[in-house]
């Protein structure tokens, strides 16, 4: 009998459990054997206990390592801080990757997007430190080290020479902010250099982002700090069909929380309509990362062929179908 894994399961909030349930429904299909830890975090957690990241949660991620996670709701412009912020940066899980690509039979206007964003997770304009100084007037600290920057980059590099990719491109707006982003940039120079093998690259963000829409096959690897990372993920999403068709995942040294790009889509919550392909497609990473690499070898054929043969009741709403999640996952597993 195959070994049982132990993985943390965060189900979040809005359409989180919907697309959680039904990627641990395939999951369990394969015959891969999961024990699900479950725990909680989010919105709907705080509004029922009072908190939003219980310290059992993180405790259950250090002692576990792997742990799949629905998305969790932040407040615009008050409240708790973002829990995937706080999850990040309290577990140092420094490098989030979303690999964006075009998939047969989900039209866009792009059929060779094959780009994998490798996203600083921790630092930048995500350290949460804001203060008003006077009225009227707030500050927000952008925070950059060269560790945290070297880290990275070195990450995606490596990341480049194991998967057999070929460039690392860099976006950045250091010809502003010189000093921030200047030294993003002389660690990324200075990774690169010991990486002959992998060509790299730097673009302005502003421009990079006109050249990644006009043609997105140019890209292999964006390497990005934490904001930059975050617009492009949504940006790069829609040039392959949305947010319901890219996955994620969160690696530190140790641990790795697998979860897509979307939030919690509150415009469409709790009315089975939400496309699970993210979750299932971040849980076929997870199932790689446990070395389960048939099942998730299976899920992906499963899912490729499914959506190239382009049946509307085969396809949520977003990519052009009729069906609900519940009726996608159903015609998913039978294909596997
Ligand atoms: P969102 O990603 O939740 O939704 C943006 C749009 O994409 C909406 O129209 C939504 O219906 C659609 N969409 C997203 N996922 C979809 C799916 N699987 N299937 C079909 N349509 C989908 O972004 P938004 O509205 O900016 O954020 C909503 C909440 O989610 C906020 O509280 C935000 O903080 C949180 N959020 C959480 C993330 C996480 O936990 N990793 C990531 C991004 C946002």
């Amino acid at each position: 009998m195959s070994t049982q894994h132990e993985v943390v399961l965060i189900k979040g909030d809005g359409i989180g459990p919907e697309v959680i349930g039904a990627a641990q429904r395939l999951i369990e299909a394969t015959g891969v054997r999961i024990a699900w830890i479950e725990r909680q975090a989010g919105l709907e957690h705080f509004e029922k206990h009072g908190e939003v990241l219980p310290e059992s949660t993180l405790d259950a991620l250090r002692q576990h390592t792997v742990a799949f996670k629905g998305p969790t709701a932040t407040p615009i412009g008050k409240g708790h801080r973002s829990v995937n912020v706080q999850i990040r940066q309290k577990l140092n899980l420094f490098a989030a990757v979303r690999p964006v690509r075009s998939i047969a039979g989900i039209p866009t206007r792009y059929e060779n997007v094959e780009v994998v964003i490798v996203r600083e997770n921790t630092e930048g304009l995500y350290s949460g430190i804001e203060h008003e100084v006077v009225p009227g007037v707030v500050e927000s600290l952008k925070i950059v080290t060269e560790a945290g920057s070297t880290r990275i980059a070195e990450f995606a590099f490596k990341y480049a020479e194991t998967r057999g990719r070929k460039r690392v491109t860099v976006f950045h707006k250091a010809n502003i902010m010189k000093m921030s982003d200047g030294l993003f940039l002389d660690c990324a120079r200075r990774v690169a250099k010991q990486h002959p093998s992998i060509e790299y690259n730097e673009l302005i963000i502003d421009n990079g982002c006109m050249q990644v829409v006009r043609d997105p096959s140019r890209f292999d690897i964006l390497l990005l700090e934490n904001l930059y990372g975050d617009i492009m993920s949504d940006l790069c999403a829609a040039l392959v069909g949305g947010l319901g068709v890219v996955p994620g995942a969160n690696f530190g040294d140790r641990l790795a929380v697998f979860e897509s790009v979307h939030g919690s889509a509150p415009d469409i919550a709790g009315k089975g309509l939400a496309n699970p392909l993210a979750a299932i497609m971040s849980g076929v990473m997870m199932l790689n990362h446990l070395n389960e690499t048939p099942a998730a070898d299976r899920i992906k054929r499963a899912y490729n062929a499914m959506l190239a043969e382009g049946k509307p009741e085969e396809r949520t709403r977003d990519i052009g179908g009729t069906a609900g999640t519940a009726q996608f996952t159903d015609a998913l597993i039978k294909r596997l």
